[in-house]
C-alpha cells in the first residue's frame, strides 16, 4: 500500500467517527522549559549545536561551483557545492583575522577573495592564495583553511553540526524518516521566493507546528477552509514526524473502495517535521511551504527562514499568480495568524496564570517533540 493510500485510509476512518490520533495521554510541561534561560542554554547547546540540523535544502546549491550563505544562529556560513558535487559548509570567516569572507547570498564561483586582505580560498574551503605573501611571513596553508563544519544531504535537505569537529552519520539521525523525505523529491522544486520571519520563543513557536487542533480557530480565512479541524493522523520516527490532515473532500472517498483509489493524495494534506527544526508542507499542486527555525540568543525569540517553492517555474502570468497567491497566503497564515497568536503566548509567560501548559492527548507531535528535545539532551 502507498503511504498516500496508508494516510488517506487513516484520515478517512478518522472523519466518518469524529476520531484524531492520540497519544496515551496528556502531557504536563512545566513553563519553566519555555522560560528558564539555563535550561534553553543547554538545550539549545545540545539540540541545535552539537545534533544535526537542517540549514538548506541542495536544490538552493544544485551545481558544482554554486553557494549559499547565511547566518544561522549568529554564525555565518557559507555552504558550497564542489567540483565533485559534494555539499560543504563552512564558517564563513577568514583565518587572517576574521572577516566575513563571502559577502553575497548566493552565487556560481569556486574562489572566494575576503574582502579585508584579499586572501582567496576555493570552494573546499583550502587558502589558496595570500596577498603579498612574501611581505606577511610564512603561513602554513594547510593549517588555515575555511573551518569546515560536518556536512551531508539527504533527500534534497543540507544538514550540518554547527560544532566544529563534531560528525554525525546522517542515515543515523534520519533512519527510516529518510525514505519518506526521499518521496518529496525536494531536490526537484523551483525555489520561487525565500523570506526570513521572526517569532516568538523556540518552543512556543515550534508547538504551533505540531499541532491541528488550532486550524479551524486560528486559519478560519486561510488555509482552514480546506481542511478538516482537529483530526490528525500522526507517525513518529526516532524524534521525526509525519502529520496528515484530512481535506474538506476526504468524504468523497466513502463513496468507493480503497482498492480504487486512483488520487488518495488529492485528499490530504502531509507535512514532514525534520527534528529539530524543518517543516515541509508540500500541497497538491505544485506548491510546497518549507520553514527553518531558529532559536535566538535567548529563550524569547526566533528567526524562521521561509521558503516558497513551486513545482516548476513558472512560465505564464496565470502560473505566476498561482504561486504567487499561495505565496501570500502562507505569508498570512504564518506570520499574521500563527506568529501573531503565539507572541500571545510568549508575552503571557511571565504573567503568573499558569505554571505549566496542558499538552491534550489530540497533540501527540507537540508531547514528541518535548519528549525528543529530552532524550537528544539526556534528561529525559
Ligand atoms: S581578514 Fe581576511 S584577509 Fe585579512
Ligand atoms: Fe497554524
Amino acid at each position: 500500500m502507498s503511504d498516500a493510500l496508508e494516510l488517506a485510509t487513516r484520515a478517512l476512518k478518522h472523519f466518518n467517527e469524529g476520531t484524531t490520533d492520540l497519544a496515551p495521554s496528556q502531557m504536563r510541561i512545566p513553563l519553566s522549559a519555555y522560560t528558564d534561560e539555563q535550561q534553553y542554554r543547554a538545550e539549545r547547546q545540545a539540540v541545535f549545536f552539537e545534533s544535526p540540523i537542517a540549514v538548506a535544502l541542495s536544490l538552493e546549491v544544485p551545481e558544482p561551483g554554486d553557494f549559499q550563505t547565511q547566518t544561522v544562529m549568529d554564525i555565518p556560513l557559507l555552504i558550497t557545492r564542489d567540483r565533485d558535487g559534494r555539499v560543504r559548509c563552512f564558517i564563513n570567516v577568514c583565518r587572517h583575522r576574521g572577516a566575513k569572507v563571502c559577502q553575497a547570498e548566493k552565487g556560481h564561483q569556486s574562489r572566494f577573495s575576503c574582502p579585508y586582505h584579499a586572501w582567496t580560498y576555493n570552494n573546499r574551503g583550502e587558502l589558496v592564495g595570500i596577498y603579498g605573501e612574501e611581505t606577511f611571513g610564512d603561513v602554513d596553508r594547510a593549517s588555515m583553511g575555511l573551518t569546515e563544519l560536518a556536512c551531508d544531504e539527504s533527500a534534497g535537505v543540507i544538514f550540518v553540526c554547527l560544532t566544529p569537529g563534531k560528525t554525525f552519520e546522517l542515515s543515523e539521525w534520519l533512519g527510516e524518516f529518510a525514505d519518506k523525505l526521499a518521496d518529496q523529491a525536494l531536490y526537484d522544486w523551483h525555489l520561487y521566493t525565500e523570506r526570513y520571519l521572526s517569532g516568538a520563543g523556540w518552543k512556543a513557536t515550534l508547538d504551533g507546528y505540531l499541532e491541528i487542533y488550532h486550524h479551524d480557530s486560528v486559519h478560519g480565512k486561510t488555509v482552514g477552509p480546506h481542511t478538516v479541524g482537529n483530526l490528525l493522523v500522526h507517525d513518529t520516527w526516532g524524534p521525526h514526524q509525519r502529520m496528515a490532515i484530512a481535506r474538506k473532500n476526504i468524504g468523497e472517498l466513502n463513496e468507493s473502495t480503497p482498492e480504487t483509489w486512483t488520487t488518495p493524495e488529492a485528499y490530504i494534506r502531509v507535512v514532514h517535521s525534520v527534528f529539530p527544526n524543518l517543516s515541509i508542507s508540500a500541497i497538491l499542486g505544485g506548491q510546497c511551504l518549507i520553514g527553518f527555525i531558529f532559536p535566538g540568543e535567548t529563550s524569547t525569540t526566533t528567526v524562521t527562514r521561509q521558503l516558497i517553492l513551486s513545482a516548476k517555474a513558472p512560465v505564464s502570468d496565470k502560473e505566476a499568480e498561482k504561486i504567487e497567491t499561495f505565496s501570500q497566503m502562507t505569508l498570512q497564515a504564518v506570520r499574521d495568524e500563527d506568529y501573531a497568536l503565539v507572541a500571545t503566548v510568549q508575552n503571557a509567560l511571565h504573567s503568573g496564570a499558569n505554571e505549566s501548559f496542558l499538552i491534550g492527548r489530540n497533540e501527540p507531535a507537540v508531547q514528541h517533540y518535548h519528549q525528543s528535545i529530552a532524550a537528544v539532551c539526556g534528561t529525559g
